[in-house]
């Protein structure tokens, strides 16, 4: 279990981490989210004890990491994999930190093995690709066989293999009942790897739950309804009625409608009220890269001129039944969102 409180880091008059206060627990996947320079890896390395927190405490199964007793049995991490000693082959390398630690010399093997550079034991690290560099920053997470681990941005140049294998190596990692913290961009990656999200942007908590509630609490869910392609009176027809209704019906590209804010068998009855036959009522939800991008928007410091976030959905709005906003506009407030608590909204102060 890690646990933060009120975890603060400012660097000069720039604030990495604001009042951060999160647990990330045992036995599941927690993907650590948020945009470039949001503060993930200074909060890691606070963790970690690399770096000092200017203002409130974090603690490893309830110590600082300081405290804990030969902390490298208890906690393994993978912050930057370019962090090693060039002239020193993987097996050294990862000898050199075992040595260090306590840890048994058969260590080394086992983890050799387990991330699949055995056949390049011998081999001097400065010659290593970057996929390679990052299967050795697993490796030496790994050694201490620990019961919490971070990795920061751990499939950052693994080729699609690699991703697969450290996907299932973090399912299986929390299957064990460890504290897996993991942070990454990749959005279909952590979809299918965390059960829990923590996602943060310019330093703060923006929401803290499971992928699940993210995704459901941050997008519109939405209804595709298709009637026979027998003329356009059809679907003008039901147009007119779900409006009547209180839905918002948007036409989809292949001549389907989009349809929010009523449930599917309100949806149908509508139809049957208005004589109009369904082809397709299928129920669709927003995928976590959607559900993220709306979260974030207006939240990100670094951004292609070239790229204003083309396609973006509106975001839906708190309070409003059918959760549909038809445009928020890139200065949306960011909703702040406890999964035990309930939802909490609040607007950037900024
Ligand atoms: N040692 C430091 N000195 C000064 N500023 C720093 C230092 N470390 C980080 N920062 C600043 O703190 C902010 C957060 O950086 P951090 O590296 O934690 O972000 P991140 O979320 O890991 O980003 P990325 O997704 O790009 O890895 C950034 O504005 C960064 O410039
Ligand atoms: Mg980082």
């Amino acid at each position: 279990m890690i646990e933060a409180v009120g975890l603060t880091k400012r660097y000069g008059d720039k604030t990495a981490v604001d009042d951060l206060s999160f647990q990330v627990r045992p036995g599941m996947v927690t993907g650590f989210l948020g945009p470039n320079g949001s503060g993930k890896s200074t909060t890691m390395r606070m963790i970690l004890g690399l770096d000092t927190p200017t203002a409130g405490h974090v603690t490893v199964n309830g110590s600082p990491y300081r405290s804990l007793p030969n902390a490298p049995r208890h906690v393994g991490a993978l912050l930057d994999a370019k962090a090693v000693h060039g002239g020193r082959d993987a097996y050294r390398h990862l000898l050199s930190i075992a040595q260090l630690s306590g840890i048994p010399a058969h260590r080394v093997d086992d983890v050799l093995e387990l991330v699949g550079l055995s056949e390049v034991a011998g081999r001097r690290t400065k010659g290593f690709s970057l996929g390679m560099g990052q299967r050795l920053g697993i490796a030496a997470a790994l050694l201490g066989d620990p019961q919490v681990l971070l990795f920061d941005e751990p499939v950052n140049g693994l080729d699609p293999e690699g991703i697969l294998w450290v996907r299932n190596l973090m399912k299986s990692l929390a299957a064990e009942g460890r504290t897996v913290f993991v942070s990454s961009h990749l959005m279909s990656e952590m979809a299918l790897t965390a059960d829990h999200l923590v996602v943060i942007a310019r330093g703060r908590l923006l929401a803290d739950m499971s992928v699940r509630e993210f995704i459901a609490a941050n997008s519109a869910g939405f209804a595709r309804v298709r009637v026979p392609d027998t003329g356009p009176q059809q679907r003008e027809a039901l147009t007119a009625a779900l409006t009547r209704a209180g839905a918002q019906v948007l036409p989809e590209q292949d001549g389907a409608l989009r349809v929010t804010g009523l449930p599917l068998p309100r949806i149908s009855d509508v139809a049957h009220e208005a004589e109009v036959r369904l082809w397709e009522l299928s129920p669709h939800h927003a995928s976590l890269e959607e559900a993220y991008m709306r979260l974030t928007q207006g939240m990100v410091d670094y951004r292609s001129s070239a790229d204003p976030q083309i396609g973006m959905r509106p975001a839906p709005v708190p309070g409003r039944s059918d959760g549909w906003d038809p445009d928020p506009g890139p200065g949306a407030p960011f909703q702040p969102v406890h999964a035990a608590d309930g939802p909490t909204f609040s607007k950037d102060p900024r």
